[in-house]
């Protein structure tokens, strides 16, 4: 039976149930037919979505925009110095603004809180386009394309080799709702947040899946059906990244780590990758690759998702 979801903020995958995960992929699924078709689908005719970025984009912005667009919306793009937020206009008076003119929002940002409170203030919903704790729309589209690739996701095992950032703890939220394994493998010092980790646990115990936190990048990839990793710098630590590199050497996905995983292995990344650290090129451009069907996949899984709330 369908959920009603409009109004509802995407803010964190661990707010979803597992109704409304499954809802998604089915429309995602649908719309992604109709787009590959020519069929036309404006469920959002005349709507209005508002992006703001306070970070780069590429996938997130070309995919929202586009997005709304063959809903029959437009969508309106706020860069970094475009708002009055720029010069100090409170988030929640912004929020009240915006909840005049538009229809929903979509907001990339560093702070998670600004989109808590974003979501608090805003009479329409809000959409978490990143942040530094989450990555909520990422990792639907992650998990839809898994579901197209393995027509399964419970009973599988994602193993995730890096940085324990805004993808590893979206990645720990969605997989153990799927009922997936989860294995993190991180350098030492750089761990997903405990907070985080409890909430997969929490859920784990429902769903009756595995979480696993190490600093062993071959325990970590052992027997895995999906191998994921992301930039060992996010946005914002560009200052670190020398460092950085030093340290995360031998957590790169490579010939060698991917030998831990079954042979019929999905490679993942959200991109930006930074070829020849995270990953290698073998690796990104093997036929176990899936990284551009991901990226694709943002798009129909977005267009789901403002489908379903606005
Ligand atoms: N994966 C992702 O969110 O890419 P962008 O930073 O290009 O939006
Ligand atoms: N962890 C990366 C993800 C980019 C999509 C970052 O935050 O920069």
């Amino acid at each position: 039976m369908a959920v009603n979801m409009k109004g509802k903020d995407l803010i964190e995958i661990q707010h979803l149930s597992l109704e409304e995960i499954y809802q998604i992929f089915d429309l995602s699924n649908s719309l992604k037919l109709k787009q590959l078709s020519g069929e036309p689908h404006r469920l959002l005719s005349g709507k209005t979505l508002g992006m703001i970025f306070a970070k780069p984009s590429t996938r997130t912005r070309v995919s929202f925009e586009v997005g709304i667009y063959q809903l029959g919306g437009i969508g309106m793009y706020f860069g970094p110095n475009d708002l009055q937020l720029r010069r100090g206009e409170t988030i929640a008076d912004t929020a009240r603004v915006l909840s005049r003119y538009l229809d929903g929002i979509m907001i990339r940002t560093f702070s998670h809180q600004d989109v808590i409170d974003l979501a608090k203030y805003a009479s329409i919903p809000v959409i978490n386009g990143l942040t530094d704790l989450h990555h909520p729309c990422q990792v639907l589209a992650d998990l839809f394309t898994i579901l197209e690739k393995k027509k399964r996701l419970s009973g599988l095992k994602l193993s995730y080799v890096g940085d324990g950032n805004n993808m590893a703890h979206s990645l720990l939220q969605g997989c153990t709702k799927v009922g997936m394994d989860i294995s993190i493998a991180t350098p030492k010092g750089y761990e997903p947040l405990k907070e985080v980790v409890n909430e997969a646990l929490e859920n784990a115990k429902y769903s009756g899946t595995k979480v696993l936190i190490t600093n062993d990048p071959s325990e970590a990839v052992k027997d895995a059906d999906i191998v994921y990793t992301d930039v060992w710098a996010s946005m914002g630590q560009e200052a670190e990244a020398e460092e950085r590199k030093k340290k995360f050497m031998p957590y790169q996905v490579n010939s060698d780590l991917v030998k831990y995983a079954k042979d019929d292995y999905l490679f993942m990344h959200c991109l930006p990758a930074h070829r020849g650290e995270e990953v290698t090129d073998e690796v990104a451009d093997s036929s176990n690759s899936v990284i551009f069907d991901e990226a694709e996949n943002r798009l129909h899984v977005q267009k789901a998702i403002m489908a379903l709330v606005i």
